[in-house]
Protein backbone atom coordinates (compact mmCIF):
# COMPACT_ATOMS: atom_id res chain seq x y z
CA UNK A 1 0.00 0.00 0.00
CA UNK A 2 1.10 3.64 -1.11
CA UNK A 3 1.09 5.51 2.30
CA UNK A 4 0.74 9.59 2.37
CA UNK A 5 1.65 10.53 6.66
CA UNK A 6 0.25 13.81 7.22
CA UNK A 7 2.19 14.65 10.80
CA UNK A 8 4.84 13.63 12.24
CA UNK A 9 4.63 13.72 15.90
CA UNK A 10 4.19 11.25 18.90
CA UNK A 11 1.72 8.88 16.68
CA UNK A 12 2.76 9.93 13.24
CA UNK A 13 6.31 8.33 14.43
CA UNK A 14 5.17 4.85 16.22
CA UNK A 15 2.44 4.06 13.53
CA UNK A 16 5.28 5.01 10.59
CA UNK A 17 7.79 2.43 11.69
CA UNK A 18 4.75 -0.09 12.89
CA UNK A 19 3.53 0.02 9.12
CA UNK A 20 7.26 0.14 7.96
CA UNK A 21 7.89 -2.86 9.54
CA UNK A 22 5.08 -4.81 8.19
CA UNK A 23 6.04 -3.95 4.75
CA UNK A 24 3.97 -0.98 3.95
CA UNK A 25 5.22 1.74 1.80
CA UNK A 26 4.99 5.29 3.15
CA UNK A 27 6.17 7.44 0.43
CA UNK A 28 5.83 11.12 1.87
CA UNK A 29 5.69 12.78 5.37
CA UNK A 30 3.87 15.70 5.78
CA UNK A 31 4.61 18.35 8.55
CA UNK A 32 4.52 22.51 9.01
CA UNK A 33 7.36 22.07 10.34
CA UNK A 34 10.46 21.04 7.69
CA UNK A 35 12.82 19.80 10.24
CA UNK A 36 10.27 17.57 11.64
CA UNK A 37 8.80 15.87 8.43
CA UNK A 38 12.72 15.05 7.26
CA UNK A 39 13.59 13.66 10.82
CA UNK A 40 10.94 11.40 10.56
CA UNK A 41 10.69 10.83 6.64
CA UNK A 42 14.78 10.09 6.95
CA UNK A 43 13.74 6.84 9.38
CA UNK A 44 11.53 5.30 7.19
CA UNK A 45 12.50 5.87 3.71
CA UNK A 46 10.20 8.33 2.60
CA UNK A 47 10.50 11.99 1.58
CA UNK A 48 9.32 14.99 4.04
CA UNK A 49 7.78 17.92 3.21
CA UNK A 50 5.70 20.95 4.25
CA UNK A 51 3.90 21.88 2.13
CA UNK A 52 0.58 20.43 0.93
CA UNK A 53 0.25 21.72 -2.59
CA UNK A 54 3.45 18.90 -2.89
CA UNK A 55 1.46 16.05 -1.74
CA UNK A 56 1.26 12.81 -4.26
CA UNK A 57 -2.15 12.97 -5.22
CA UNK A 58 -2.27 8.89 -6.14
CA UNK A 59 -1.74 6.98 -2.72
CA UNK A 60 -3.97 4.36 -1.51
CA UNK A 61 -4.05 5.66 2.21
CA UNK A 62 -3.81 9.17 3.88
CA UNK A 63 -3.00 9.23 7.95
CA UNK A 64 -3.86 12.63 9.11
CA UNK A 65 -2.17 12.11 12.51
CA UNK A 66 -1.76 16.11 13.43
CA UNK A 67 -3.29 18.18 16.50
CA UNK A 68 -7.26 17.37 16.45
CA UNK A 69 -7.81 21.69 15.78
CA UNK A 70 -6.09 21.12 12.51
CA UNK A 71 -7.34 17.98 11.01
CA UNK A 72 -10.40 20.06 9.17
CA UNK A 73 -8.06 22.16 7.41
CA UNK A 74 -5.87 19.45 6.38
CA UNK A 75 -8.34 17.22 4.86
CA UNK A 76 -9.56 20.54 3.01
CA UNK A 77 -6.52 20.17 0.61
CA UNK A 78 -7.21 16.28 0.31
CA UNK A 79 -10.17 17.28 -1.44
CA UNK A 80 -8.81 15.65 -4.99
CA UNK A 81 -7.45 12.34 -4.07
CA UNK A 82 -8.75 8.93 -4.66
CA UNK A 83 -7.34 7.50 -2.12
CA UNK A 84 -8.66 6.80 1.45
CA UNK A 85 -8.39 9.12 3.57
CA UNK A 86 -8.56 8.75 7.81
CA UNK A 87 -7.53 10.56 11.12
CA UNK A 88 -5.68 9.15 14.21
CA UNK A 89 -8.13 10.87 16.67
CA UNK A 90 -10.08 9.98 19.42
CA UNK A 91 -12.66 12.56 19.59
CA UNK A 92 -12.89 14.16 15.98
CA UNK A 93 -15.99 12.86 14.03
CA UNK A 94 -15.20 11.27 10.81
CA UNK A 95 -17.98 13.45 9.13
CA UNK A 96 -14.84 16.52 9.23
CA UNK A 97 -13.50 14.17 6.52
CA UNK A 98 -16.29 12.63 4.21
CA UNK A 99 -17.67 16.53 3.93
CA UNK A 100 -14.02 16.52 2.26
CA UNK A 101 -13.47 13.22 0.62
CA UNK A 102 -14.88 10.66 -0.84
CA UNK A 103 -13.56 7.64 0.64
CA UNK A 104 -12.91 8.22 4.50
CA UNK A 105 -12.11 6.39 8.00
CA UNK A 106 -10.56 6.25 11.25
CA UNK A 107 -7.50 4.58 13.00
CA UNK A 108 -7.27 5.53 16.00
CA UNK A 109 -4.69 3.33 18.44
CA UNK A 110 -5.78 3.54 22.09
CA UNK A 111 -2.68 3.69 23.78
CA UNK A 112 -0.48 7.12 25.37
CA UNK A 113 2.30 7.74 22.40
CA UNK A 114 5.65 9.63 23.18
CA UNK A 115 8.46 9.71 20.58
CA UNK A 116 11.12 8.92 22.71
CA UNK A 117 9.47 5.64 24.23
CA UNK A 118 9.04 2.41 22.26
CA UNK A 119 5.85 0.65 22.21
CA UNK A 120 4.61 -2.70 20.38
CA UNK A 121 1.92 -2.13 18.21
CA UNK A 122 0.70 -6.00 18.32
CA UNK A 123 -1.46 -5.44 21.33
CA UNK A 124 -2.45 -2.29 21.15
CA UNK A 125 -6.17 -1.73 20.72
CA UNK A 126 -6.90 -0.13 17.41
CA UNK A 127 -10.61 1.07 16.86
CA UNK A 128 -11.60 1.73 13.49
CA UNK A 129 -14.94 3.45 11.12
CA UNK A 130 -15.36 4.45 7.64
CA UNK A 131 -17.64 5.56 5.87
CA UNK A 132 -18.83 2.12 3.93
CA UNK A 133 -18.02 -1.29 3.99
CA UNK A 134 -15.17 -1.63 1.81
CA UNK A 135 -13.22 0.87 3.26
CA UNK A 136 -14.04 -0.75 6.77
CA UNK A 137 -12.86 -4.02 5.46
CA UNK A 138 -9.63 -2.16 3.98
CA UNK A 139 -8.82 -0.62 7.67
CA UNK A 140 -9.67 -3.88 8.88
CA UNK A 141 -7.02 -5.90 6.86
CA UNK A 142 -4.18 -2.82 7.71
CA UNK A 143 -4.78 -2.81 11.42
CA UNK A 144 -4.67 -6.63 11.52
CA UNK A 145 -1.17 -6.30 9.91
CA UNK A 146 -0.22 -4.70 12.74
CA UNK A 147 -2.34 -5.45 16.08
CA UNK A 148 -4.08 -8.88 16.92
CA UNK A 149 -6.20 -6.10 18.55
CA UNK A 150 -8.85 -4.60 15.80
CA UNK A 151 -11.96 -2.95 17.15
CA UNK A 152 -14.88 -1.63 15.06
CA UNK A 153 -16.02 1.12 16.77
CA UNK A 154 -18.76 4.06 16.07
CA UNK A 155 -17.65 7.66 16.76
CA UNK A 156 -19.89 7.67 19.67
CA UNK A 157 -18.13 4.85 21.39
CA UNK A 158 -14.95 6.28 20.45
CA UNK A 159 -15.00 9.23 21.87
CA UNK A 160 -16.57 7.73 25.24
CA UNK A 161 -13.33 5.75 25.21
CA UNK A 162 -11.55 8.66 24.48
CA UNK A 163 -13.03 10.53 27.59
CA UNK A 164 -12.13 7.50 29.43
CA UNK A 165 -8.50 7.00 28.40
CA UNK A 166 -8.09 10.90 29.62
CA UNK A 167 -9.13 10.19 32.98
CA UNK A 168 -7.00 6.82 33.08
CA UNK A 169 -4.10 8.05 31.28
CA UNK A 170 -3.45 11.45 30.94
CA UNK A 171 -4.96 12.37 34.38
CA UNK A 172 -3.16 9.88 36.26
CA UNK A 173 0.16 10.93 34.63
CA UNK A 174 -0.51 14.53 35.55
CA UNK A 175 -0.99 13.11 38.70
CA UNK A 176 2.86 11.56 38.63
CA UNK A 177 3.61 15.35 38.05
CA UNK A 178 2.25 16.53 41.02
CA UNK A 179 3.37 14.00 43.25
CA UNK A 180 7.11 14.57 41.81
CA UNK A 181 6.59 18.47 42.55
CA UNK A 182 5.46 17.46 45.94
CA UNK A 183 8.90 15.47 46.67
CA UNK A 184 11.19 18.07 44.97
CA UNK A 185 9.86 20.67 47.08
CA UNK A 186 10.84 18.40 50.05
CA UNK A 187 13.97 16.98 48.99
CA UNK A 188 12.67 13.76 47.93
CA UNK A 189 13.46 11.72 44.19
CA UNK A 190 10.79 10.40 42.19
CA UNK A 191 12.36 6.98 42.38
CA UNK A 192 11.50 6.18 45.77
CA UNK A 193 7.20 6.13 44.49
CA UNK A 194 7.98 4.12 41.41
CA UNK A 195 7.35 0.48 42.80
CA UNK A 196 4.08 2.39 44.10
CA UNK A 197 2.83 3.41 41.04
CA UNK A 198 3.69 0.19 39.27
CA UNK A 199 2.20 -1.70 42.06
CA UNK A 200 -0.92 0.27 41.03
CA UNK A 201 -1.12 -0.02 37.93
CA UNK A 202 -0.65 -3.89 38.23
CA UNK A 203 -3.32 -4.38 41.07
CA UNK A 204 -6.27 -3.17 38.91
CA UNK A 205 -5.25 -5.68 35.68
CA UNK A 206 -7.20 -8.11 37.76
CA UNK A 207 -9.22 -6.27 40.04
CA UNK A 208 -11.86 -3.55 39.67
CA UNK A 209 -10.15 0.06 40.81
CA UNK A 210 -12.73 0.39 42.88
CA UNK A 211 -12.34 -2.95 44.96
CA UNK A 212 -8.28 -1.79 45.53
CA UNK A 213 -8.60 1.35 46.43
CA UNK A 214 -6.53 2.80 49.44
CA UNK A 215 -5.97 5.69 51.27
CA UNK A 216 -7.35 8.26 53.80
CA UNK A 217 -10.22 8.67 51.98
CA UNK A 218 -11.76 5.33 51.45
CA UNK A 219 -10.80 4.97 55.50
CA UNK A 220 -12.27 7.99 55.69
CA UNK A 221 -9.85 8.98 57.82
CA UNK A 222 -10.54 12.51 58.49
CA UNK A 223 -7.41 13.81 60.88
CA UNK A 224 -5.00 12.29 58.18
CA UNK A 225 -7.11 14.39 55.25
CA UNK A 226 -7.49 17.43 56.85
CA UNK A 227 -3.50 17.32 57.83
CA UNK A 228 -2.95 16.97 53.96
CA UNK A 229 -4.75 19.63 53.75
CA UNK A 230 -3.21 22.13 55.82
CA UNK A 231 0.13 21.02 54.36
CA UNK A 232 -0.99 22.08 51.05
CA UNK A 233 -2.04 26.08 51.73
CA UNK A 234 0.76 27.38 49.90
CA UNK A 235 0.16 25.36 46.77
CA UNK A 236 -4.44 26.03 46.43
CA UNK A 237 -4.52 24.59 43.17
CA UNK A 238 -3.21 20.84 44.85
CA UNK A 239 -5.25 21.47 47.72
CA UNK A 240 -8.32 21.96 45.45
CA UNK A 241 -7.43 18.42 43.59
CA UNK A 242 -6.61 17.05 46.38
CA UNK A 243 -10.43 17.92 48.40
CA UNK A 244 -12.55 17.43 44.91
CA UNK A 245 -10.40 13.47 44.50
CA UNK A 246 -10.89 12.82 48.04
CA UNK A 247 -14.60 13.62 47.69
CA UNK A 248 -14.91 11.45 44.42
CA UNK A 249 -13.83 8.54 46.41
CA UNK A 250 -16.13 8.91 48.91
CA UNK A 251 -18.59 8.95 46.56
CA UNK A 252 -17.68 5.92 44.80
CA UNK A 253 -18.43 4.02 48.70
CA UNK A 254 -22.22 4.85 48.52
N1 LIG B 1 -0.15 10.99 21.71
C1 LIG B 1 -1.03 10.04 21.96
O1 LIG B 1 -0.81 9.28 22.90
C2 LIG B 1 -2.23 9.82 21.06
C3 LIG B 1 -2.89 8.58 21.16
C4 LIG B 1 -3.94 8.29 20.29
C5 LIG B 1 -4.35 9.25 19.35
N2 LIG B 1 -3.72 10.46 19.29
C6 LIG B 1 -4.17 11.41 18.24
O2 LIG B 1 -3.18 11.42 17.19
C7 LIG B 1 -3.08 12.74 16.63
C8 LIG B 1 -1.66 13.24 16.77
O3 LIG B 1 -1.34 13.33 18.15
P1 LIG B 1 0.19 13.37 18.64
O4 LIG B 1 0.17 13.17 20.11
O5 LIG B 1 1.02 12.49 17.79
O6 LIG B 1 0.53 14.88 18.36
P2 LIG B 1 1.94 15.62 18.51
O7 LIG B 1 3.01 14.67 18.88
O8 LIG B 1 1.71 16.80 19.37
O9 LIG B 1 2.21 16.11 17.01
C9 LIG B 1 1.36 17.06 16.45
C10 LIG B 1 1.55 17.10 14.95
O10 LIG B 1 0.59 18.03 14.42
C11 LIG B 1 1.28 18.91 13.57
N3 LIG B 1 0.58 20.18 13.55
C12 LIG B 1 0.46 21.07 14.58
N4 LIG B 1 -0.28 22.14 14.18
C13 LIG B 1 -0.63 21.90 12.89
C14 LIG B 1 -1.36 22.62 11.91
N5 LIG B 1 -1.92 23.82 12.20
N6 LIG B 1 -1.49 22.10 10.66
C15 LIG B 1 -0.96 20.89 10.38
N7 LIG B 1 -0.24 20.15 11.24
C16 LIG B 1 -0.08 20.66 12.49
C17 LIG B 1 2.68 19.01 14.13
O11 LIG B 1 3.55 19.46 13.13
P3 LIG B 1 4.95 20.20 13.42
O12 LIG B 1 5.67 19.38 14.45
O13 LIG B 1 5.61 20.19 12.09
O14 LIG B 1 4.59 21.56 13.94
C18 LIG B 1 2.94 17.54 14.52
O15 LIG B 1 3.33 16.79 13.39
C19 LIG B 1 -4.13 13.58 17.35
O16 LIG B 1 -5.31 13.56 16.58
C20 LIG B 1 -4.34 12.85 18.68
O17 LIG B 1 -5.62 13.08 19.21
C21 LIG B 1 -2.68 10.76 20.13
Amino acid sequence: MKIVLLGSGNVATHLAKALKAKGEDVIQVYSPNLNHAKSLAVTIGAEGLNDLTEIERNADLYIISIKDDAIESVAKSLKNVTGLVVHTSGTTDIRILSSQVKRAGVFYPLQTFSKGKEVSFENIPLCIEANDESQLSILNTLAAKISHRVYELDGEKRKVLHLAAVFACNFANHLYTLANKILNQNGLDFEIIKPLIAETADKVMNNLPENVQTGPAVRADENTLNKHLSMLTDMPELQNIYQTLSDSIKLTLK
